[in-house]
């Protein structure tokens, strides 16, 4: 970087001194007495060739700095991609509730973008205008110091018009910034969720909303909405054309009485024809890197924003801190070693919890309840009462408002995340694949951990999960691939890949939620009895929707209103629990309905 900065000082210096040399060159041509032509000719080509000269090593120059500039500027905005996105992850899963993927995929593409542009062309252009402008400023006076007292008049008005400009520029900037991340996020989900717009014929309703958000071209000004990047983009470019024919006009008025000045400065003998050229060359060159100058400010000042947004997420301490992103691999290495040992019970004391999103709504309002280690514990009751929010607090996907969630008998808050969550495994109410094939998504687990994938190991979990024979059904098997989010594979072929995802992370713990929610009533059973061979041994909690799987269960919980109602056995349950006997009798007559209809 040293030896570029150098040689773009280097270039600039030679470029400066171009005008003069032009100026003399002028001068030689012309007759003013004396000289014979013959000395006038050589004094000529010597002009020429010294002007060859230079413009060949400034060319060098500028090309050893412009590499090195721009190779600098690619590696800057990669580091800062990657490092965005790091941070990004390592946020806790509120952070996510509150922000759209779309936004956020606008500051992983184009606010770094901005940042390149400023970290390197614009330092480049600035450095070099900047330098121009003085080295310039400095031969203006060597040239003829009237002239140049005359020249630099307009220089306070310019300036004033440049910090007037620049401020207007930075609120806008910011402004569109936003504009775009909306847009951005409306264009995402619009994606995204393709499949639900088409069915409810919404085509022309989320084009709409894009366009909406973008700003209609075709609309008249009253019209368009105030907030979109269209409309920010119409007053910038309006700043803007006032900036440039302000700031062109002073310029114009200078090189005007310069010339007007200057002329009268030849005629009276004063100065020479060549350094009225040369003078009037270098205060086109000062107009011109002024006006670059200016310009690579408003990029400046848009940098400064984007950088803002970007800096935000990379400084932000998660409140569920993760510092095994910050770790070395040998003492992550070392760490999940001592992952062993640990039955696995789980407990939940007094626990209180509200979501960030919606601080107002107790989710769950003083919930109590134990599962013993190995023990087989299922979670019934109905939609919304906060059974998938108790995985997600032993997940430490949340932490409890108060009370305490017990893991091993230790409060899960003092167990670091990342490693808390190797001892248990997921299969979400909705999962979610990743693209790539079948076996890549099993072995997820193995990959994130850097382990090589044994594909005996995934071809036993997907029998296990029964995920083997619909897999090798397919002409291309295990590689298969699954489409973005698992979209070419069935609900039920989903959730059985996400249930070998999960057993090849051998963990400790277990967590179904509805796992069998999507399946048939036969590959239900199918599933319903490998996740109970699995169980065995092992530590499990199953949110079940229909009774008739759970049973069988150690220890069944009635979660209602962010409250335990009643747990025990199902026998207990059912003698104990008024609530839970009410639910079977319910099911049983839905059971029956639907068997009188078969
Ligand atoms: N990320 C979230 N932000 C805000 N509220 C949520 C969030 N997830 C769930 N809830 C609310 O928490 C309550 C319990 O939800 P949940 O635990 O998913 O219920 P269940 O799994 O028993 O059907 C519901 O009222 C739901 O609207
Ligand atoms: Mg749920």
């Amino acid at each position: 970087m040293a030896a570029a900065t150098i040689c773009l000082v280097l270039a600039v210096l030679l470029q400066a001194v171009m005008p003069i040399l032009f100026g003399r060159m002028i001068d030689a041509t012309s007759d003013t007495g004396g000289d014979s032509r013959r000395a006038r000719m050589r004094a000529y080509s010597q002009a020429c060739a010294e002007l060859a000269g230079i413009v060949g090593v400034s060319l060098f120059f500028t090309a050893v700095r412009a590499y090195v500039f721009n190779s600098a500027g690619a590696k800057v905005v990669a580091r800062l991609r990657v490092l965005l996105f790091r941070s990004m992850l390592a946020q806790e899963t509120s952070w996510f509730d509150a922000k759209e993927t779309g936004d956020l995929l606008s500051r992983l593409a184009s606010d770094t973008q901005k940042l390149q542009a400023a970290a390197t062309e614009t330092v480049s252009l600035a450095l070099r205008s900047g330098i121009s402008a003085a080295i310039s400023f400095a031969l203006l006076f060597y040239t003829s110091w009237q002239l140049a007292s005359l020249a630099t008049a307009v220089v306070p008005f310019l300036i004033g018009a440049t910090f007037i400009a620049m401020r207007v520029v930075k609120r806008l900037a910011k402004e569109s910034q936003a504009a775009l991340a909306r847009a951005g996020a409306v264009a995402q989900e619009g994606l995204a969720n393709q499949r639900v717009v088409r069915s409810f014929g919404a085509e022309g309703f989320e084009v709409g909303r894009y366009a909406h958000a973008v700003g209609d071209p075709d609309a008249d000004r009253k019209t368009l909405a105030k907030d979109s990047s269209l409309a920010l983009g119409l007053r910038q470019a309006g700043v803007q054309a006032a900036f440039i024919t302000t700031t062109a006009g002073l310029g114009y008025a200078s090189v005007l009485g310069v010339w007007y000045y200057g002329g009268l400065l030849v005629v009276r003998g004063q100065m020479t024809t060549g350094d009225l050229v040369a003078f009037v060359m270098l205060l086109l060159t000062i107009t011109a890197s002024l006006s670059v100058l200016a310009q690579t400010g408003a990029s400046v000042v848009e940098a400064i924003g984007a950088s803002v947004e970007i800096f935000a997420v990379i400084d932000r301490e998660p409140e569920i801190p993760n510092e095994w992103a910050s770790k070395s691999d040998d003492d992550r290495a070392t760490e999940l070693k001592l992952v062993t040992g640990g039955a696995a019970g789980c407990a939940f004391e007094n626990v209180v919890f509200s979501y960030a999103s919606r601080p107002d709504l107790r989710v769950l309002d003083g919930l109590t309840f134990s599962i013993p280690a190995k023990a087989r514990a299922a979670l019934v009751g109905p939609s919304g009462g906060g059974k998938t929010t108790l995985l997600h607090l032993l997940e430490r996907f949340y932490d409890v408002t108060s009370g305490k969630v017990l893991f091993d008998g230790v409060d899960v808050r003092a167990i670091e995340p990342v490693l808390l969550r190797t001892k248990m495994a997921l299969v979400a109410q909705q999962p979610a694949l990743f693209s790539g094939s079948i076996r890549d998504n099993i072995a997820y687990a193995s990959r994130a951990r850097g382990l090589a994938v044994d594909d005996a190991a995934v071809e036993a979990a997907a029998r296990a999960a029964h995920a083997f024979d619909f897999t090798t059904a397919f002409p291309d098997g295990f590689e298969t691939t699954v489409g973005e989010r698992g979209v070419r594979l069935s609900g039920g072929q989903t959730q059985r890949v996400a249930i070998a995802r999960a057993l090849l992370a051998a963990p400790r713990l277990l967590l179904f939620d509805e796992a069998t929610s999507a399946l048939d009533a036969e590959s239900e059973a199918l599933v319903q009895d490998a996740i109970d061979a699995l169980c065995v041994g092992r530590t499990s909690i199953s949110v079940a929707h229909r009774l008739s799987t759970v049973v069988n269960a150690d220890v069944i919980a009635l979660v209602q209103g962010g409250r335990v109602l009643g747990s025990g056995t199902h026998d207990v349950l059912l003698r104990d629990c008024p609530e839970y006997a009410n639910l079977v009798r319910r099911q049983l007559r839905a059971a029956d309905s639907s068997a009188s209809l078969a």
